[in-house]
């Protein structure tokens, strides 16, 4: 019974986003996962001198809460100071389509909390890879 509302998850989110690793791009940005069981995990950005090696702060929550044994995930919010809320980029999609695929995904600007919008993971990314076809030969 998921007790969490969406509020207390933004919040979450918000919080994480204070603990964001960004000397490069100073885009901080915080997520935070709930489960079906009403655990909330979360993550923030963490940047690299060498760019690319950047982490999204939805792929540390998921990284955080899949080796942490948790799966079922209901909802992920994620907040950053960006108009409307930041969007999750193409290779969170990705993931959050492989393991968060029936989770909500509720963006909010970290100025305006209560302002949010929301997603559905299939929505962000329709007709997603999941699984690696095999031979059968
Ligand atoms: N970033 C995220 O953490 N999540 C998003 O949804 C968009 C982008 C991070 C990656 C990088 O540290 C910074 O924001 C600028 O792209």
């Amino acid at each position: 019974m998921v007790t969490t509302s969406k509020r207390d998850l933004v919040r979450a989110a918000a919080k994480a986003r204070q603990r964001a690793v960004a000397p490069y791009s100073k885009f901080k940005v915080g997520a935070a996962l709930l489960t079906q069981s009403g655990e909330i995990i979360t993550g923030a950005n963490v940047e690299s001198a060498s760019y690319g090696l950047t982490c999204c702060a939805e792929r540390v929550a998921l990284f955080n809460a899949l080796t942490a044994g948790k799966r079922n995930f209901v909802a992920l919010a994620v907040v950053a100071r960006a108009p409307g809320g930041p969007m999750p980029c193409g290779a969170c999609r990705q993931l959050l389509a492989e393991y968060a695929p029936d989770a909500a995904v509720w963006v909010a600007d970290s100025r305006a909390l209560h302002a949010l919008e929301e997603f559905s993971v299939s929505e962000l990314l329709p007709a997603a890879f999941v699984e690696v076809p095999r031979d059968s030969d």
